[in-house]
């Protein structure tokens, strides 16, 4: 347990990303008996451990932040304490929520540095990382990281009992959350607007009325039929992918970025419409996905974009949490404009000479509708 704080505080430390560089200072902190009986680690950990670890947790495009924070030490920067905010999972329904570890050396306890983690922590979630809900377990007899995380607005929801093996005895497990204090929002427009009416709850794939087609989810075996819907005459003008584009190439961009959500519509077996959802990787832009729909020309104007389209929206509405659904639409596709326009696609604005059609370049006009009723966790926890 740290001792009692003494006389003057000393000068904040600086919080700043770990490197694999670091990895001696987590084995040293996290390695020490009085500090690891705490936490989920093993005794006999090493440098190359962590640095394992570290270079697996630091790849770029992961969403784990990793920080250490370091003091003066004798005129040198020391790391003294270190910290990990993770995703709690990638899936859509999860991706709200995310989880810390920390851990200060014994010597710098009680030195404010535990607390500067934490807010380094909590301002990056909150602030940059688009997460709603920040969760940890602590061990029921840890007092000084209960009081820690109580004053970081953590509140108590379940006790795990024997939730870990402690040197050689069962441990109860307090799990402890914070939900945002202030989810950031976006102002809608007029022309932001919910799906047309009876249009909701289509996630769960549906026949059409005359019987002829359904939806259903991709699956392997709907590429070839989605490469061939996307290069027939009258759909593939309005893609992005030219004629003659082999099914390698076109399994590769239905692949790349991944799509998170795709449906096609079917008729005795054949592909007759595709629509995807290819979610923002960058965590700033997590809030956001690309729409693409398609149907083959001989069977348009019976609903099937719209019943396409439709699954997508409350999909991402509902169990996606998306804040921004967006697509682009080639000038002169008024098909495609009026089937935005119908689900509360704004017009944003217009791309010059954007896309290469048959010989000539053509305008693009950029699209987006904007959740109506995001949920918010907060609100939830406080209803
Ligand atoms: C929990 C831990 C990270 C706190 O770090 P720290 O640098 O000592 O914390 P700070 O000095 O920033 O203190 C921040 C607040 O935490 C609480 N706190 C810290 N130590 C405490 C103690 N011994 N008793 C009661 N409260 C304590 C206080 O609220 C304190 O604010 P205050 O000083 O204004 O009263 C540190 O004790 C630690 O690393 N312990 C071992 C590893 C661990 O338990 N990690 C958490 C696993 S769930």
């Amino acid at each position: 347990m740290n001792p009692p704080r003494p006389g003057p505080p000393p000068p904040p430390p600086t919080i700043r990303r770990a490197t694999v560089d670091d990895a001696a200072a987590f084995a040293r902190i996290n390695g020490d008996p009085a500090v690891l009986r705490n936490l989920m680690q093993l005794p006999y950990t090493s440098e190359p451990i962590w640095r394992a670890r570290l270079a697996e947790m630091t790849v770029p495009g992961r969403g784990d932040l990793l920080l250490v924070a370091e003091q003066e030490v004798g005129g040198a920067q020391r790391v003294v304490g270190t910290a990990g905010l993770h995703p709690v999972s990638a899936l859509p329904r999860l991706r709200h929520a995310a989880m810390l570890g920390i851990s200060v050396a014994v010597e710098a306890q009680r030195q404010g540095v535990g607390g500067a983690l934490m807010q380094a922590m909590c301002d990056y979630a909150d602030r940059w990382m688009q997460v709603q809900r920040l969760q940890l377990d602590v061990y029921v007899d840890n007092t000084p990281a209960l009081a820690l995380y109580r004053r970081f607005g953590f509140e108590h929801e379940a006790t795990q009992r024997a939730y870990a093996l402690r040197d050689g005895a069962y441990v109860d497990s307090h799990t402890m959350a914070r939900m945002h204090p202030q989810p950031p929002s976006a102002a809608l427009q007029a022309g932001d607007a919910a799906p047309p009416a009876g249009a909701a709850a289509a996630a769960h794939p549906q026949a059409s009325a005359s019987g002829n087609w359904t939806l259903g989810t991709a699956d392997d075996d709907d590429v070839d039929g989605i490469a061939t819907l996307m290069a027939l005459p009258g759909v593939v003008e309005n893609l992005l992918l030219a004629p003659l584009t082999p099914p390698d190439a076109v399994r590769k961009a239905l692949l790349e970025p991944p799509r998170e959500c795709a449906i096609v519509a079917r008729s005795e077996g054949r592909v007759i419409g595709y629509a995807s959802l290819a979610v923002q990787a960058a965590v700033r832009r997590r809030h956001a996905a690309t729409l693409v729909a398609c149907v083959a020309p001989a069977w348009q104007r019976r609903g099937i974009g719209g019943a396409l389209v439709t699954a997508l929206v409350d999909w991402a509405d509902r169990w996606a949490g998306l804040l921004r659904l967006e697509l682009g639409v080639q000038d002169g596709n008024a098909a495609g404009l009026a089937l935005a326009r119908r689900f509360g696609f704004a017009l944003e604005g217009t791309q010059r000479a954007a896309v290469l059609r048959e010989g000539i370049f053509v305008d693009q006009h950029l699209l987006a509708r904007l959740h109506p009723a995001p949920p918010q966790a907060s609100a939830r926890a406080q209803a």
